[in-house]
């Protein structure tokens, strides 16, 4: 089969290619990128898919940067096939699956921490990361929604209450223009974020859009003190933290909540030699300065990519019933050959995605 496959690091125009003569999954002879086992020997049931349309996230690129290995890096090393989410027909079912069906039109995300085996004609996926999708929504849309959509729903639902005033700081990228839509569903009575995109986040609800080349927003000290904010959402990181949050602005009341999806896209990790330490240190210190000091936001981690049950089913019905668009990068989709492949990942790479990242693998029909 057809499959987008990384064979070494860093290097995209070197080291993507989309082969032609990969070996096509089938559930006696596919393997568990976590264990190196055999899928058939694992007690989770599996599908065999028939991809139409595969998105990317941050993650593709960071494990295809050699420098999360020790995590992300398949059992079976490279090369691998690249590509974290779909939307396909199930075209193998095993019989320790009693839902789904040969033919249902379904989307499905990897199995985390490993990004893989997605971008490709056919995929293995484990039922409990799939949902059957409507035929109604498009594969190309449908196939953004199992990470990016079900995040920023986890996020929103776990920590914005009604009359909430919010401040977002990145809502032009894969996740933040589905947080951006899901922040107001809760009911968020304004909604302030961090974009270059003006128009773009105020078609997604931005009350105030502060872009972030010109304003830094800790320094908005009269616009919005005496205005709190009631929660912080945190897609970036970086000086967001150091300069912003950190810095005992008036823009944030004493111990407002800080929610941050880490790693957050100004974030590269490094967990070679002694990369993995600084990273945990640094998480580690800034949880104690975050309990510790008296103006500091209350920082807090959420579970982005747990899927409680019904979840994916109710971001699929958000879609469905027009609550919630799909905002797709408009250099995309891109199409399934190398080059098509190597840009889309140069995009992603870029961390100035507007929207998801999509390729496309076959006709919708
Ligand atoms: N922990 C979890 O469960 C979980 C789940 C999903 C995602 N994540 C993480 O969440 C982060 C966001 O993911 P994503 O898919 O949305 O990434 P993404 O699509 O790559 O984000 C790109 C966006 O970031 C914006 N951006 C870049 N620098 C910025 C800055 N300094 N200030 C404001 N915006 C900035 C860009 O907007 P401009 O072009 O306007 O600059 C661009 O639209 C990533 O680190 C991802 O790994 C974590």
């Amino acid at each position: 089969m057809k499959a987008a496959v990384a064979t070494g690091i860093e290097d995209v125009d070197n080291h993507i290619h989309v082969k032609e003569d990969w070996p096509k999954p089938t559930l006696a002879t596919a393997i568990d990128s976590k264990t190196g086992k055999l899928v058939s020997e694992l007690k989770d049931a599996h599908l065999i898919v028939r991809v139409l349309a595969c998105a990317i996230a941050p993650g593709d690129c960071r494990l295809f940067r050699g420098k999360t290995d020790m995590a992300q890096l398949p059992k079976y090393g490279r090369p691998y096939v690249l590509g974290s989410d779909i939307c396909g027909i199930v075209m193998e079912v095993d019989d320790k699956n009693s839902y789904f069906q040969v033919g249902d039109k379904i989307i499905a995300r990897f199995a985390e921490p490993q990004p893989v085996g997605m971008c490709a004609e056919y995929s293995c996926v484990k039922t409990e990361f799939s949902e059957k999708c409507p035929s109604s929504i498009p594969a190309i849309h449908a196939c953004t929604l199992p990470s990016s959509a079900a995040a920023a729903k986890n996020v929103a639902e776990g920590f914005v209450s009604k009359g909430d005033r919010v401040l977002l700081l990145g809502a032009s990228g894969g996740v933040g223009t589905f947080l951006s839509q899901y922040i107001k569903l809760q009911g968020a009575s304004f909604l302030a974020a961090t974009t270059t995109q003006a128009k773009l986040a105020e078609s997604l609800g931005v009350d105030r859009i502060i872009d972030y080349r010109t304003e830094n927003w800790w320094e908005l000290e009269s616009e919005f003190q005496g205005k709190p904010f009631d929660k912080v959402i945190d897609l970036v990181n970086g000086e967001n933290w150091t300069r912003g949050a950190r810095s005992g602005t008036k823009v944030l009341p004493k111990k407002v909540p800080y929610v941050q999806l880490i790693p957050g896209v100004g974030t590269e990790i490094n967990m070679t030699g002694l990369g993995i330490g600084s990273f945990l240190g640094s998480m580690l210190g800034r949880k104690l300065v975050s309990k510790c000091h008296p103006s500091c936001p209350k920082w807090e981690i959420p579970q982005g990519l747990d899927l409680p049950p019904g979840h994916l089913k109710k971001v699929l019905g958000d879609v469905e019933s027009g609550k919630v668009r799909v905002i797709l990068d408009s250099a995309g989709p891109f199409q399934f050959t190398s080059a098509g492949v190597r840009a889309a990942m140069r995009l992603q790479q870029s961390k100035h995605a507007h929207g998801k990242v999509v390729i496309e693998i076959a006709k919708d029909e």
